[in-house]
């Protein structure tokens, strides 16, 4: 990656731009008495500390989540320089773009079927989408992601376990593409906790233009919360730091993470529940008349191919079932997307469309 430069790859105005400097970003030290900030220092009508040792909310929060990212370092075996947490791993991805990408002169590349929020915020951004399919077995045409790249290219978002087909994008491709390509390439893991492969946060050395994506949303069960990461080099952070809202997550997210946190084996053992369901779920599915193919799936839901879709799609809203009706998407052809559920709700599905055949 000797071409990769990344100072010329971000837009001109974010690197001159001087960033907002917040009342608590300016002060680091010991002190007891805050009157910098025109908080309320009488109190906050929401009397009771989010946890145990939270401040209270008449205060701002720790712009840049120390502690928070210190424990998540801790976990992920990344320094907290390397890691920039947001409002979901949806505000990554718009900052991705308000970072690199000049409107409507840039581009970036996406591989549908895909996770719909590259495009939408690409074109909140005013900036072109170049749409490379994935192949008929949902693995990268990388010849037409070659073919498609150019000068103005600045971002490839790749999913990987992809929404909504499920399966994990070959680890040599992406490196291929980290190999290759001098803009930023973008690998979305939020469903790799229940995936095969490995992450690629330790490739992070290793590439200075890759930024992985992870989220508190899926495995974590904390989509409520609403709690994203980025992980990259010290100098992409540093420019999502610059861009970001300046309290851009509450200290009710940052209070209630830290207490998550404390729980992995719980959620590990959630994880391992979801992964045996998914794998009995599949094989039940695929045993039903109704059913054309159910794809192999690295995340928490499956793909299904149905006979009809979009009356299944009907009849099991109807039932109070609620799956996602994935038929009119590229490659998608009378899939459903359905969720990974409790061992009941699974059950519930199947009872359902068994009936449907009957
Ligand atoms: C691939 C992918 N990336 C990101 C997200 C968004 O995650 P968050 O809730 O952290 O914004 C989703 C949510 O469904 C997703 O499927």
């Amino acid at each position: 990656m000797d071409s990769f430069n990344l100072e010329n790859l971000v837009r001109n105005n974010i690197r001159k731009m001087r960033p907002y400097s917040s009342a608590r970003h300016e002060f680091s030290g010991e002190a007891t008495v805050f009157l910098d900030a025109n908080e309320n220092a009488l109190g906050s009508p929401l009397r009771f500390a989010v946890s145990r040792d939270s401040s209270p909310l008449n205060r701002y929060p720790d712009p840049l989540q120390h502690r928070l990212k210190e424990q998540i370092a801790r976990i992920k075996g990344i320094p907290p320089s390397r890691i920039f947490l947001g409002n979901g791993s949806d505000e990554a991805i718009d900052l991705l773009f308000r970072i690199f990408c000049e409107p409507v002169t840039d581009n970036v590349i996406i591989c549908p079927p895909t996770y719909g929020m590259y495009e939408v915020c690409a074109d909140i951004n005013n900036v072109k989408v170049k749409e490379v399919p994935l192949q008929s077995d949902y693995q990268l045409d990388l010849e037409a992601i070659a073919g498609s790249i150019d000068v103005f290219t600045k971002l490839i978002f790749i999913c990987s376990p992809n929404n909504p087909t499920g399966n994990s994008i070959y680890r040599e491709d992406i490196e291929l593409l980290l190999n290759n390509f001098d803009g930023i390439v973008v690998v979305d893991e939020a469903y790799i906790n229940y995936a095969r492969q490995r992450s690629f946060l330790p490739e992070l050395t290793e590439y200075p233009n890759l930024v992985v994506l992870q989220t508190f949303s899926k495995a974590w069960g904390l989509a409520g919360l609403r709690l994203g990461m980025a992980f990259a080099s010290e100098e992409v952070i540093h420019y999502f730091n610059k861009v970001k809202y300046p309290y851009n997550l509450g200290e009710h997210t940052q209070a209630l993470a830290l207490e998550a946190l404390q729980q992995m084996e719980q959620i590990n053992d959630w994880t391992r529940q979801t992964v045996e369901q998914r794998e009995w779920l599949a094989k039940q599915l695929a045993e039903l008349p109704v059913t054309k193919r159910v794809y192999p799936s690295d995340a928490n839901f499956l793909l299904v191919a149905m006979d009809n879709a979009d009356k299944l799609f009907t009849y099991l809203t109807d039932t109070g079932i609620i799956v996602r009706n994935r038929s009119k998407v590229i490659l998608c052809d009378n899939s459903l997307r359905i969720t990974v559920g409790t061992p009941e709700e699974n059950q519930q599905l199947l009872n359902a469309l068994k009936a449907y055949n009957a």
